[in-house]
């Protein structure tokens, strides 16, 4: 008996290079004792950076984590509620913790958010109410990977990109927005609206008022949604700040407009506290039929009831919120800064970025051709032989290709150096002998050819479809 054609159709997205690159590490872990020649995993944009201060509170606040409240055990509550509206006290202390992170400029009702497992979930859940199959969003490259999975594969809605390229920093501007718009047409795809990710992964910047008010302008004229993906809202360590779109639109008294109904937020707990294992994301809308029918789409991806009570303590923890969020950047600042001056000192250079994981990396001297032939090929010599699992631009569907994503809050300080110092031996081969001299582990050179044939196969495919 066959299976359904979503369950076997190819459009799930992982076999794109991003995660190939995690299989790859996955076969051969780095372990500073176990396995010390292994592959650094640089492709996962995770924090780790702020886990002592999240295990500090819960050591101060034994009573949460064993579902106590007020001394009395509150277990079997907890273990019946299955409510998908959550619980009010979360809700409450999300929409608190989301105004701290924005300065308190922007003011959230409870009542406007959706609870949803991960941002993951918050993002196609948006796509179910906003799009119909065949439908597109508009997306600025490069984007994050997951978003093929997240917001076509089982909706069955369409991307299509917003050219960005480095002659102005990969910034969005009004042509590229009506070059997106105008392509959807020609492919006679009815445009619902633009997603964009604020800050930026994989670029690791905020957008600029002058950004958000295009985007603004946009909207308003074509009479479409804007969704900003705010997932990483929490991590910007340097100035300018960020700047949420829900403030500029409050700012430009869109309030009595239907702008103001088209304009929604995703939000998960996953990078700003380090929490993607917990799945907490949410859905903010200022549009009540959006919430409702959000709401109740819901129940497909809850976020369990202890979870939800767990962290309604702890954000509701006001100094302690507020502290870990200053702390936590300050961490993210000085990874930042030992990612951008360790390769800065073997001439590489990062795009100038103030904020989330990861550094978007200016290969594109190290390349053989300026081709995506040429950046796969230099791509599958940091995986294998560099020993570093980055992620290639094009898995991003960057349009230039030698650009690479390059996490630096996954890991610790001391793995984070020994990367850079791999970096460090595999550019000096290179600027010694023309590139051909670098090799750890000659031994594999075939199983990567094929692996490599297929990716290049893969990312090609991605590519051709995009045209
Ligand atoms: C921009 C963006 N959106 C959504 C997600 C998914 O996040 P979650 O773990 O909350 O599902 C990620 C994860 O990397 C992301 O970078």
């Amino acid at each position: 008996m066959t299976l359904s054609m979503k369950a076997t159709c190819n459009s799930h997205g992982q076999d794109s290079s991003y995660f190939l690159g995690w299989q790859e590490y996955e076969k051969n872990p780095y372990d500073e004792v176990r396995n010390p020649n292994g592959i650094i995993q640089m492709g996962l944009a995770e924090n780790q950076l702020s886990f002592d201060l999240l295990e500090s509170w819960l050591a101060e606040n034994p009573d949460i984590a064993r579902f106590k409240r007020n001394g009395e055990s509150i277990f079997r509550e907890l273990a019946l509620f299955q409510d998908y509206h959550g619980l009010p006290a979360f809700k409450n202390a999300m929409v608190q913790f989301m105004s701290e992170i924005r300065g308190n400029k922007v003011n959230f009702d409870p009542n406007n958010l959706v609870l949803t497992a991960g941002a993951t979930s918050a993002n196609e859940t948006l796509m179910f109410c906003l799009a119909d199959p065949g439908e597109a969003f508009l997306i600025p490259t490069p984007y994050y990977p997951g978003f093929d999975r997240d917001l076509k594969w089982r909706t069955g809605v369409e991307i299509v990109p917003i050219q960005c390229t480095s002659s102005n920093g990969f910034r969005i501007t009004a042509p590229a927005l009506e070059e997106a718009y105008r392509l959807a047409q020609k492919r006679n795809l009815k445009v619902k609206g633009v997603l964009v990710t604020n800050p930026s992964n994989p670029l690791g910047i905020t957008l600029t008022r002058h950004e958000l008010n295009l985007l603004v302008d946009f909207i308003d004229e074509k009479c479409i949604h804007l969704i900003s993906d705010e997932i990483y809202s929490g991590t910007a360590f340097n100035s300018p700040s960020f700047v949420s779109i829900m403030e500029i639109i409050g700012n430009r008294n869109y309030q009595k407009t239907d702008v103001w109904n088209r304009v929604h937020i995703v939000y998960s707990l996953s990078k700003d506290l380090g929490l993607p294992g917990f799945r907490v994301g949410s859905i903010y809308s200022n549009d009540p039929l959006v919430v409702s029918a959000a709401t109740k789409m819901s129940s497909f991806g809850l976020v369990s009831s202890q979870t939800q009570y767990l962290l309604s303590a702890m954000l509701s923890d006001k100094k302690f919120a507020k502290s870990y969020v200053v702390e936590n950047q300050r961490r993210l600042k000085n990874r930042h800064e030992m990612m951008v001056n360790g390769l800065k000192s073997i001439g590489i250079s990062c795009l100038e970025s103030n904020a989330a994981l990861f550094c978007w990396v200016d290969m594109r001297h190290l390349l053989s051709s300026n081709t995506f032939e040429g950046e796969i090929e230099l791509w599958k010599k940091i995986v294998y032989e560099v020993g570093l699992n980055v992620s290639p631009g094009s898995s991003c569907h960057c349009v230039e290709p030698g650009w690479f994503r390059f996490c630096f809050a996954n890991m610790s300080e001391d793995t984070l150096d020994l990367a850079i110092q791999r970096m460090k031996a595999f550019v000096n081969a290179i600027n010694s002998s023309n590139g051909n001299a670098f090799s750890r582990n000659s031994s594999k050179s075939s199983r990567r050819k094929s692996f490599t044939k297929w990716v290049f196969r893969l990312s090609f495919h991605d590519r051709e479809r995009e045209r």
